[in-house]
């Protein structure tokens, strides 16, 4: 019980790494604010969780739209008081090289990894800074610490959630508010299975070129994001945390 009754919101919490966590945060004794675009699927996880016996409620929430971010940060503090924890969660993956990148397609990914980011913490720190604590969790990626053919735009959204962290955990840190960021490499969600798709190469093989050899498991994040919303980190503020079998140590 790491998180017990702390009041938990996760966006993109409808698959992949966000609905990992959410059962995760579930059996620790979370209470949960799930959102996501895609509603049926938020449901469904709002569904799991409470089969696990969390409270929790799920809400339609597209992350780069303010006045979205003006009633999901409501209705969670008229459902649970406040608001403990934020995984900033929800992005897209778009490879392309840059040449052949649309200025739209740019400005959605940005909208949703960047803005969405930016947008989450801005609307959810009044809540956290009446109560003088806090804890948040930003998705960034291995593609914000280094470079790769194709990735300019998601690897420039990643580099800005990495240093937007570091200097929003500068600023409210006198607030007792921690701020992390953490960096997947390849995950085993669908995912890694555009990312194997896009570079003609398959989920194994991109494991395989990993030091540990194999891809990442969800849970395998949660931990990481689990760990980063207890107090057991509560010395840990500004900080980046690679979960990517040793990827960006290597060569
Ligand atoms: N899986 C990986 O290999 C990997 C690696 C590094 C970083 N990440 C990061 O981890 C996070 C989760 O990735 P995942 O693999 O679980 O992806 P996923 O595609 O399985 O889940 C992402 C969720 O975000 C939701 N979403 C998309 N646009 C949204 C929007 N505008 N508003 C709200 N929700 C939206 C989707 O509906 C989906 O449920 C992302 O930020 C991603 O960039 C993933």
């Amino acid at each position: 019980m790491r998180v017990k009754n702390k009041v938990t919101l996760i966006t993109g919490a409808g698959s992949g790494i966000g609905k990992e966590t959410a059962l995760l945060f579930a059996k620790e004794g979370a209470k949960l604010v799930l959102t996501d675009v895609a509603v049926d699927a938020v449901q469904e996880t709002e569904k799991e969780v409470k089969e696990l016996g969390a409270e929790a409620i799920s809400i339609k929430h597209d992350v780069s739209k303010e006045e979205d971010w003006q009633k999901a940060v409501e209705k969670a503090v008229d459902q649970f008081g406040t608001i403990d924890v934020l995984f900033n969660n929800a992005g897209i993956y778009i490879i392309k090289p840059i040449t052949e990148l649309e200025l739209d397609t740019w400005n959605k990914l940005m909208a949703i990894n960047v803005t969405g980011t930016f947008l989450g913490m801005k609307h959810v720190l009044p809540v956290m800074q009446k109560q003088n604590s806090g804890s948040i969790i930003n998705a960034s990626s291995v593609a914000g610490l280094r470079g790769a053919p194709g990735h300019a735009l998601y690897g420039a959204s990643k580099g800005a959630v990495r240093i937007m962290t570091k200097d929003v955990a500068m600023e409210v840190a006198r607030q007792q508010i921690r701020v992390n960021s953490i960096h997947p490499g390849y995950i085993d969600t669908q995912m890694a299975d555009y990312g194997a798709e896009q570079q003609g190469t398959t989920t194994e093989e991109l494991g395989e070129d990993y030091p540990l050899g194999r891809l990442g498991k969800r849970s395998e994040v949660a931990k990481t994001v689990l760990f980063l919303a207890s107090d057991d980190s509560s010395y840990t503020t500004g900080a980046e945390f690679p979960v990517d079998g040793g990827a960006t140590s290597s060569l």
